[in-house]
């Protein structure tokens, strides 16, 4: 098994294959570069010799990663922690920048449920500001991360771009809602735009604390406390999980296309639908887990009960194919958690 440099190192070439030297030298801008999918862009973005300046509140994040990124590469990051909404910060962060990538958000549905005007401020209007910004500052094109959740509980599978949306969340409603200020901003004032529903995408460095955890990272920490992890269902419902480094590559490949995308919505995700259950059960047998079988909960409001992608429009448009199968991906990330959440478990001790 290779190590994780090595990994590494093998992404690092995959993406270059891709997108050559397209983005050396190229300013760039990324809200939400502090956060799990926005952490791995950077990194991404720095190995390809681009120059970029972060723009994160650190409202879910903390600045680790990005520390360490300046450190490996001084010249080519820069940090600030503040708001999208805040014009501010954001004319700070854009000066200079020909590509934005989009991802700052409140990721949560459960959360945004509870909370829907803050959803939308962070999320519609936030993305709105975003787009302002990046035309006053010149920009030519923003790259803004969207979300499957825009295609809600429509049985159709595989979730095609064509399919009329039907958010069923505030969340959903609010990053669909990006999306058609996306395409306006193409349409109306010259930015140049692209909309990436992600898919369910996972790796390392998401967060595994947060009463809203993304499935994976909380599983393996429940395992590693030895405790049952919780399936919210009864486990049947299916999600397309993607690798983080599939996303990071529809990004870059978002950024260094030529032709105008004109504010197009393309599905990104790994094309291969997996229920939880069987999530689950990888993820058990990776980590050598006998007995501590999943417990059940009541399912949770607004969330979809299943989801796979059609990926073949963002292949057509911008040559998308995901680089990581599950298997690969789930094999790093529940090792890097292992050894992360084990390190912890024993500091604590
Ligand atoms: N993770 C997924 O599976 C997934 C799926 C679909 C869409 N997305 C979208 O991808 C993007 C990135 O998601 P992630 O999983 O990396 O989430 P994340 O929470 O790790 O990253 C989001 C980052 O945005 C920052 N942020 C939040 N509000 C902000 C504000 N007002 N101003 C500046 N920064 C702010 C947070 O501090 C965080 O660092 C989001 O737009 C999310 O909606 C993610």
């Amino acid at each position: 098994m290779p190590t994780h440099d090595e990994q590494n190192e093998a992404l690092i070439r995959a993406w270059n294959d891709r997108v050559g030297g397209a983005l050396r030298d190229v300013q760039v801008c990324v809200t939400g570069g502090a956060g799990f999918i926005g952490g791995h862009l950077c990194d991404a973005l720095v190995s390809l010799g681009a120059r970029v300046t972060i723009l994160d509140d650190l409202s879910n994040s903390d600045t680790r990663h990005v520390g360490a990124l300046i450190d490996r590469a001084p010249e080519h990051v820069r940090f600030i922690q503040g708001s999208i909404l805040d014009p501010g910060a954001l004319g700070e962060a854009m000066d200079g920048v020909s590509r934005v990538f989009h991802l700052a958000a409140l990721g949560s549905v459960p959360k945004s449920v509870e909370q829907p005007e803050r959803t939308w401020l962070v999320n519609a209007t936030g993305t709105m500001r975003v787009l302002k910004a990046a035309q006053q500052a010149g920009a030519t094109r923003v790259i803004y991360s969207a979300s499957s959740s825009a295609y809600g509980n429509n049985p159709t599978l595989p979730k095609r771009e064509d399919m009329a949306p039907e958010p069923e969340s505030p969340y959903a409603a609010a990053k669909f809602a990006g999306e058609s200020l996306c395409r306006s901003w193409a349409k109306c004032y010259g930015v140049d735009t692209v909309c990436l529903r992600y898919f369910n995408i996972f790796g390392t460095r998401q967060a595994a604390d947060s009463a809203y955890a993304a499935v994976i990272p909380a599983f393996i920490k429940r395992w590693v406390h030895g405790q049952a992890p919780t399936i919210f269902g009864e486990g049947g419902q299916t999600r397309d999980f993607t690798h983080v480094s599939n996303a990071v590559l529809a990004n870059l490949l978002g950024a260094a296309n030529e032709i105008p995308l004109g504010g197009e919505v393309v599905n990104i995700g790994a094309g291969v639908k997996t229920s939880v259950n069987e999530l689950a059960s990888m993820i058990q047998s990776r980590m050598g887990i006998d007995g501590l079988n999943p417990e059940h909960a009541p399912e949770r409001i607004g969330e979809v009960r299943d989801s796979v992608a059609d990926i073949s429009r963002a292949k057509a448009l911008i040559g998308y194919e995901p680089i990581t199968d599950l298997e690969d991906g789930l094999a790093t990330t529940v090792d890097w958690y292992d050894a992360a959440l084990r390190d912890e478990r024993e500091g604590a001790a």
